[in-house]
């Protein structure tokens, strides 16, 4: 058995995969199909000020290879949240605590009422499916760095990670943005934005006309983001887009990543993260790896 162990900011977990924000809720449906405790940690769904319903369905739609959605930031609001769920998932595993908000005050109110109760804070600055919901903050490196210090002054203790956006000029800039901001870690990457025809109605098939795009299909760019972000910064990133197994997971690792998120596929393989983590094991036996975390940042380019 490999050592599965990594450290984020100063965080053990107990191996580096969890699941990515808004394809888990806040765990308690997967808890009754596998103990989610065998996670590294949970990443709940986009956590508003207030409730919200999201957006008129469809709000999914296949596509090969991948899927688009508009989901539009659905939850019970922050309260709700700390309320009725966050002891029950402590209890489980480390808890990532994704937020978003409309405006620089939302988003440091939010994350003041979760500072020292959650392990980790995701700032969701790049939710591309929902007006005003984060994403014109997570385009432009200003931007960027005005709302991870909005974020950042009403930390005391938990660390902040900042989810980039792919939807942007270039990676390596808003990277270190973020950085100069105050994040303790970055998140890469939220979904593209893309529109799937319904061709016989000759209309967009999500009510929302355009929605993120995931899954399988989007990897090979999503690694290539992670490398580029992963050498523009000092602070640790956690990979995703596009990760189905264990194989996956470690080319993230490889391109700079310490630990990594699993969305899309909790949709195809309701056992999908316990499969990686033994997967994983699987692969360091086979491959005489003691330690996973010796992985990260090993690529050896051409
Ligand atoms: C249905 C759905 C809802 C999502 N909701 C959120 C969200 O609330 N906040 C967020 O930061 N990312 C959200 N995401 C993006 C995922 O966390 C992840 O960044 C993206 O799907 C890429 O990973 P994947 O290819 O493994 O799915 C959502 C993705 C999907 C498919």
């Amino acid at each position: 058995m490999a050592d599965l162990r990594v450290t984020l900011c100063g965080k053990e977990l107990k191996n580096p995969v969890i699941p990515a924000s808004g394809t888990f809720g806040f765990g308690r449906e997967f808890n009754e199909i596998y103990d989610i405790s065998v996670l590294g940690g949970v990443c709940t769904k986009g956590l508003t000020l207030e409730r919200r319903a999201g957006n008129p369905v469809p709000r999914i739609a296949e596509s090969r290879g991948v899927i688009l959605n508009a989901v539009g930031l659905q939850n019970p609001g922050v309260e709700a949240f700390i309320a009725e769920d966050l002891e029950w998932l402590k209890s489980k595993t480390r808890v990532f605590a994704n937020v978003a908000g409309s405006t620089l005050e939302d988003y440091a109110e939010i994350c003041g009422k979760l500072d020292g109760l959650v392990d980790f804070i995701e700032l969701n600055i790049s939710c591309p499916n929902v007006k005003c919901g984060g994403m014109a903050f997570g385009i432009k490196p200003e931007t960027i760095k005005a709302v991870t210090r909005a974020a950042k002054s009403s930390l005391k203790q938990t660390p902040l990670i900042v989810k980039l956006s792919p939807n942007v000029e270039s990676i390596p800039l808003n990277a270190r943005a973020a950085e100069e901001g105050g994040a303790d870690c970055l998140s890469l990457v939220n979904t593209f934005t893309g529109m799937a025809i319904d061709i016989e109605r000759r209309k967009p098939i999500i009510a929302n006309n355009t929605g993120g795009v995931s899954g399988a299909g989007i990897k090979p760019i999503a690694v290539r983001m992670v490398y580029e972000a992963a050498h523009a910064v000092e602070i640790p990133v956690i990979g995703m887009g596009g990760i189905t197994r264990a194989e996956d997971a470690i080319e993230f690792l490889l391109a700079g990543a310490t630990a990594v998120q699993v969305g899309t596929q909790n949709f195809t393989d309701t056992l999908a993260c316990p499969k990686i983590i033994e997967g994983l094991n699987a692969w360091c036996d086979s491959h005489g790896v003691n330690k996973l975390s010796c992985l990260t940042g090993k690529l050896e380019l051409n």
